[in-house]
């Protein structure tokens, strides 16, 4: 195991030579070995893969302990007897076919066998087997193959094929364990991309259950992952995922986690089982819609993110674009820092875990609010950046503009309101922002206010300009 995961984390990225398989018109990818994920780390960076993996990342290599219990998570290799396919391309010429091109990576295929998508549970039947070296009536574990299909099927880029009636897993919950690389620690409730074989979603770690001492084996808890330690976490992704236990099949029992911003891979992971409260989940749709809501009021939802130091003037000049919105008769309302910290977020302080969980909910707050079809401002400090962005995912196809309350940091402790400057430069309030925690200010913010100077009126109207309601 510690092999696959030095390979998942280093390897070179895969020969781009393409060929053409000329009578299928599908396009083969040539690619060196641990193609699967390799080449998938490659796909989703436009930069160079091999950037992503510094070589202070890897120095878990070298700790004997971590690696003899990465070793010891191997009990015995089964070997990957069902079969699994990872698709990277689909042809649908032939108009009455559908032909897969991928990656076998588990069993074997013959022709007139089953195969099952496992995103959607649709059914086809293998019609043709084509590999690099012709037509087959057989392909196994390690081939690349176009899979012709007796019919045509709706299935896409990055979905994972097996035989109908063998186990296979399908959550969006799971448990693994996490081997952490970055010198940034892991902060649960932070977003990463995650990548299983050629599937990609987003993921966060709802819990984390223990790091591992690898000397004594002890579990310890903790709030956070630091470089080179391992955890077992609970996961959750935007998208159900297909996936086995890491010892049925390496290539879809393990996983890299992708940091959002600089597209570094982060860490490396092994699933260990899926958990059932993410299997019988569906996202019930109802008859009135967002667009309805929102007719109704007349008005487009909207989600306006406010961001900047405490007293930078957010929360003032918020309050100001509710108040010329009410006057438009638009309806509106007011997500504040303060406020919800009294209720919703109660149990939240300021250390990275909590300010990260602070704006994941009110991001989720935020848009149940705009798809009920409000125009909803929000005023946090938000200090990070990946947060800010993982609140422009949540809201989806919900509109969301940033603005940026770029108040200096000396303006706002000369005005320091509630003397909480005074206290953090003192040392009474830990993790201060912009005393002794980090803002992470926006580099394009949709609307930037020059906030020192001007009043809270004249930003006002600058932003009702910007997104022309004046
Ligand atoms: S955020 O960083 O998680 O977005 P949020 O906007 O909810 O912060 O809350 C900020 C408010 O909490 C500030 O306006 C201030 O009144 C108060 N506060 C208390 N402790 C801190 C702290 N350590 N850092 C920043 N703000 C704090």
């Amino acid at each position: 195991m510690r092999n696959f995961i030095i390979q998942l984390l280093s390897g070179d990225p895969p020969d781009a030579t393409m060929a053409f398989l000329s009578n299928q018109r599908i396009m083969l990818k040539t690619i060196t070995s641990l193609e699967a994920i390799t080449g998938l780390l490659s796909d989703h960076s436009s930069r160079d893969p091999r950037r992503s993996v510094d070589a202070a990342s890897m120095g878990w290599q070298k700790d004997t302990a971590i690696c003899s219990y990465i070793d010891s998570l191997e009990p015995e290799n089964r070997g990957a007897e069902h079969f699994r396919m990872h698709v990277f391309s689909i042809d649908s010429t032939p108009a009455d076919s559908t032909t897969a091109f991928g990656k076998i990576v588990g069993g074997e295929i013959r022709t007139d066998d089953d195969i099952m998508v496992a995103a959607t549970l649709k059914r086809g039947r293998v019609r043709q087997i084509t590999t690099a070296d012709g037509t087959v009536s057989i392909a196994r574990s390690g081939d690349m193959v176009n899979l012709q299909l007796h019919e045509t099927m709706d299935f896409k880029e990055g979905d994972l094929l097996h035989r109908p009636g063998e186990t296979l897993q399908r959550s969006d919950q799971f448990r693994a364990h996490l081997l952490w690389m970055h010198a940034d620690p892991m902060l649960p409730e932070r977003s990463y991309h995650l990548k299983i074989g050629s599937q990609t979603t987003s993921v966060q770690v709802t819990d984390l259950k223990y790091t591992i001492n690898f000397n004594q084996g002890e579990h310890l808890p903790a709030t956070k992952l630091n470089q080179h330690e391992i955890a077992v976490c609970n996961f959750a992704t935007a998208q159900a995922i297909a996936f086995d236990h890491h010892t049925e099949n390496a290539e879809t029992g393990t996983f890299v986690l992708i940091d959002r911003i600089n597209n570094d891979i982060v860490a490396a992971g092994l699933i260990d089982f899926g958990l059932h409260r993410g299997q019988n989940l569906s996202w019930q749709s109802f008859e009135i819609s967002r667009n309805l809501r929102a007719q109704m009021k007349n008005q487009k939802p909207l989600i306006i993110w406010f961001t900047g130091l405490s007293a930078s003037g957010k929360s003032t000049i918020a309050d100001m674009v509710e108040q010329k919105l009410a006057a438009q008769n638009r309806h509106t309302y007011l997500l504040d820092g303060d406020n919800f910290r009294h209720g919703l977020n109660k149990d939240l302080g300021f250390t990275d875990a909590d300010r990260v969980e602070n704006i994941r909910r009110v991001a989720e707050v935020a848009r149940l609010m705009a798809d009920s079809g409000l125009i909803v401002m929000a005023s946090f400090i938000s200090p990070f950046r990946r947060e800010r962005r993982m609140a422009r995912e949540i809201a989806g196809d919900i509109n969301f503009v940033e603005v940026f309350v770029d108040t200096p940091l000396e303006v706002c402790e000369a005005r320091d309101p509630k003397g909480m400057y005074a206290k953090a430069r003192r040392g009474e309030i830990p993790n201060f922002t912009g005393i002794s925690s980090a803002y992470e200010a926006p580099e394009l913010a949709d609307i930037h206010l020059e906030a020192g100077e001007r009043t809270s009126e004249e930003l006002a109207d600058q932003v009702l300009h910007q997104l022309d309601f004046t």
